[in-house]
């Protein structure tokens, strides 16, 4: 038994919260390591001088001094996520307000399924979500209404879980005897751009569906999918005798940032009774800039759209809403009726969110924007979009005036640029030229070129960036999330790379 007492425990407690807290207030930037990059085996080693890894057959109670340790492994091990030279995925610069938001609600620790245990969080989730409804021109109770106990959308966990619902959701409109009497063999079709996220295969896997299912429709050279493509796409299922039951259209897509048509995907549901999904995971935080929303024209046709608020707008991970236009199916389709839960005979019991949630118990994950959003503003999310722009347009600005070290392969005009690195001897260089049987010998040893600039990257913590092929070329895509990014930042990432690149290209063979 461990000898700690209260008052021990609370001493811990402070310390603890004034190491992680300094981290929050002050995190790495500049030439401060992004990752201390480290094999597995480096790792237990570097646990093996506080409290160890592993937990084995009779784990001891540690004392202080090693449990402060551990914690400062962990922070000292972990990638710097807030650190702005870190753009190696859609997500970054945690705002500090919502990690605060995300220790209060941990602090209360309950369950957002009953109004009796969560009452100013179910009132929370609502606020939050009419007003991203009204953003979207979903429509619903409108942003300045007292909240509603039946919210336009839920908040769920992460985009591919929203997935699963919007899916079902599609599906019952299709077929209302659904939950009672199981799907029918009716083969259906569910598209999505070539350019889409996988997560669509893995929900029509789950769902009963099949991947075979998905159909990938062909899109523009930038990414996104094509409206003629489409209607082909529906057709030629048809014709195998599937019917059409969703288009996945997603704005932002993970790697380009493409915005499918909306317009023309709502036309084209709208004809053949397919249910409309956004996929605004990354890119639907356009909405809070007024320069940029337009990026998302037609959404208010949508059906169903997700929105992960923990990729663009910082809050931690995750908080994702799902905002519906008909929230009323959720009973539908995720109603027990549990009655030891969701009494009949409460009070306040048409709060409850639980009995329309495939979850039994949701995190309160709406609470960490909500307060984000009101130490913000509207302004302080719209200038989070704008200065995320405004960098990428600098990024832009850097490897125009490269003299041809970085060319540019799909450039969307929003927050991020996917562009290859081109050693000095083949510069000017035309990408189109690597697609050629000419081309193909210099392709692959550029393809082979940016992991090695990557890894150099991490052993030397100087910046993480992802990397992946387009057009059969391994490239790198800056993505600005975080409002610490500066001009600065750009050109220090730009230029490891061209150094990291001349280097690693002279040994490459
Ligand atoms: C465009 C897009 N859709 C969906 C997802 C999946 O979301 P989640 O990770 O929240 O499941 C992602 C990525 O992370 C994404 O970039």
């Amino acid at each position: 038994m461990s000898a700690m007492t209260a008052g021990d425990d609370a001493a811990l407690v402070e310390r603890l919260v004034a190491t992680i807290l300094d981290h929050v207030v002050d995190p790495p930037s500049g030439d401060d390591p992004v990752v201390r990059f480290a094999a597995p085996g480096d790792l237990v080693t570097a646990f093996d001088a506080s409290v160890g890894l592993a937990l084995g057959d009779d784990a001891p109670a540690h004392g202080a001094d090693r449990v402060e340790a551990a914690v400062a492994a962990v922070l000292h091990h972990s990638v710097q996520t807030t650190h702005p030279r870190f753009m190696n995925q859609n997500y970054a610069g945690a705002d500090p307000v919502a990690v605060v938001g995300d220790w209060l609600g941990a602090a209360l620790n309950t369950a957002s399924s009953t109004y009796e245990i969560a009452p100013v969080f179910h009132l929370v989730e609502s606020a939050v979500l009419a007003k991203l409804a009204h953003l979207a021109g979903f429509g619903g109770p409108g942003a300045d209404a007292p909240p509603s106990p039946f919210p336009p959308g839920l908040f769920c966990p992460g985009g591919s879980i929203a997935l699963l619902y919007a899916l079902q959701l599609a599906r019952h409109r299709r077929q209302p005897d659904l939950v009672r009497s199981g799907a029918t063999a009716e083969p259906v079709a569910v598209f999505v751009s070539a350019s889409g996220h996988y997560g669509a295969g893995k929900a029509a896997a789950l769902l009963g569906l099949g991947t075979d299912a998905v159909v990938e429709v062909a899109t523009d050279a930038d990414g996104a999918m094509r409206p003629d493509a489409l209607r082909e796409a529906i057709a030629a299922s048809a014709a195998e005798g599937r019917t059409p039951l969703a288009v996945i259209a997603t704005s932002g897509t993970t790697v380009t940032c493409a915005f499918d048509p909306l317009d023309a995907v709502a036309d084209a549901c709208a004809e053949h009774g397919a249910w409309m999904h956004v996929d605004g995971c990354y890119g639907a935080s356009a909405l809070f800039s007024p320069d940029h929303r337009q990026r998302l024209a037609g959404v208010e046709r949508a059906d169903s759209m997700v929105w992960n608020l923990h990729k663009m707008m910082g809050a931690t991970q995750q908080c994702t809403a799902l905002l519906l236009r008909e929230p009323e199916r959720l009973v539908a389709c995720f109603s027990s009726g549990a009655d030891y839960l969701f009494q009949p005979d409460k009070q306040f019991g048409e709060w409850d969110s639980g009995d329309r949630t495939y979850q039994c118990g949701r995190r309160v994950d709406a609470l960490k924007f909500w307060l984000a959003w009101k130490v913000r503003g509207d302004a302080g999310l719209a200038a989070r979009i704008d200065h995320a722009v405004a960098m990428a347009d600098f990024a832009r600005m850097v490897v125009g005036a490269s003299d041809g070290a970085f060319v540019p392969l799909v450039d969307t005009g929003f927050t991020n640029l996917v562009f290859l690195w081109v050693p000095e001897a083949l510069r000017p260089l035309d990408p189109a030229w690597l697609a050629t049987p000419e081309g193909a010998a210099t392709r692959d040893r550029l393809h082979r070129l940016a992991p090695r600039i990557k890894a150099r990257m991490q052993r030397e913590g100087t910046a993480m960036l992802g990397y992946q092929p387009v057009h059969g070329v391994n490239c790198f895509r800056l993505l600005v999330m975080n409002p610490a990014v500066s001009p600065d930042d750009v050109e220090a990432i730009l230029g490891l790379i061209d150094r990291y690149g001349t280097e690693e290209w002279a040994d490459l063979d």
